[in-house]
């Protein structure tokens, strides 16, 4: 994200008043493009903590998704603490999880427990290779995706955890029919050298620096000319990062270890805090660069410097005139 600057527009004639930083999202109106992205659930505090983050996406007006759900498909003590979710924000979009591997029963069960607005169905090769108890066989992906996407009567997101998506993913992934990606990039949590702390002798330690960042990710699914609607996540730090992603052509962005973080080390308090204040920095960026409304930001000038634009250059994804 510090290598994309928007550029400052010193005339901007807008009334704060008048910034419109919402969005709708499947339907429902969002306050800012921002969801609580997936964290947790299971037994015991878990629920407290899924709990707190349901009420913040509520008090602040966004989306939230639950952790991955398999342990609940498996074990129904630990349901309570994704159906939590939906009690708290009865109104909310709320958005189920599971691996993009789970068969396709599982998911819409996944989304019922849940009465979900969409689901995530999550990539994590690297993590899972970098688990001794990881899956290895990822031979049923696809197959897996296009049967969720043609069964289930909500969207599907497609999601990475941290490791981004490429111009080659978003193209093999048309084939599925789902129309939501969650670029999931590099920058943010790092679940290689997550795991390479719980198994040194794993291949995370080698991977710590593997995936395409975040904001290389958006420009590649765009370079496809997809009708992809693209959510930006991983490294997400700011509103001032979320103006950036909507920019470069990201519809909503997605925050999962910061807001964690901030519920665990301090208090419920301070995450509403941290959420007022993404909005702030938000509404602020947009001031700055002239843009009303979203769909204006989205049309603003921006400049992609660094090793991001060696990126660019080496993909295809700019041109000069970039
Ligand atoms: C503690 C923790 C647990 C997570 N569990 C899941 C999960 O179950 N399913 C999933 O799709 N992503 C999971 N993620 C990944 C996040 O949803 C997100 O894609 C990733 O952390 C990058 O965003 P960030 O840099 O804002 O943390 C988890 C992240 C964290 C920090």
């Amino acid at each position: 994200m510090e290598d994309v600057c928007l550029v400052h527009q010193a005339l901007s004639c807008l009334n704060w008043q008048d910034i419109d930083t919402g969005c709708l999202f499947l339907g429902k109106r969002l306050e800012m493009p921002l969801i609580i992205n997936a964290i947790t659930g299971g037994p015991g505090e878990l629920t407290v903590i899924n709990r707190d983050l349901a009420r913040a996406a509520r008090e602040t007006g966004i989306a939230m998704a639950v952790g991955s759900q398999s342990i609940a498909l498996q074990d129904t003590s630990a349901r309570e603490s994704f159906e939590v979710v939906r009690r708290e924000n009865p109104d909310g979009v709320v958005l189920a999880n599971v691996s993009a591997l789970t068969p396709v029963a599982d998911v819409v069960q996944a989304v019922s427990m849940l009465e979900a607005d969409a689901v995530q169905l999550h990539l994590n090769i690297p993590q899972e290779l970098a688990m001794a108890e990881g899956d290895r066989d990822f031979s049923v992906l696809l197959e897996r995706i296009a049967a969720a996407v043609d069964k289930l009567d909500v969207p599907v997101i497609v999601k990475e955890v941290g490791f981004g998506l490429s111009r080659e993913t978003a193209c093999r992934l048309q084939q599925t029919g789902v129309t939501w990606l969650d670029v999931g990039g590099k920058g943010g949590t790092n679940f290689a050298a997550i795991e390479a702390r719980r198994f040194p002798e794993g291949i995370g330690n080698a991977f710590k620096e593997w995936g395409i960042s975040t904001v290389c990710s958006i420009l590649e699914v765009k370079s496809t000319g997809l009708p992809y609607h693209v959510i930006a996540s991983g490294g997400i730090r700011s509103g001032l990062d979320m103006a950036k992603a909507i920019a470069l052509g990201a519809d909503l962005t997605g925050v999962a270890g910061p807001l964690l973080r901030v519920l665990l080390t301090d208090s419920y308090a301070a995450l509403l805090a941290q959420l007022q204040r993404y909005q702030q920095e938000l509404k602020a960026a947009m001031m700055l660069t002239g843009a009303g409304d979203l769909k204006q930001l989205q049309q603003r000038p921006w400049v992609v410097t660094g090793a991001t634009r060696e990126w660019c250059f080496a993909r295809g994804l700019l041109t000069a005139a970039d």
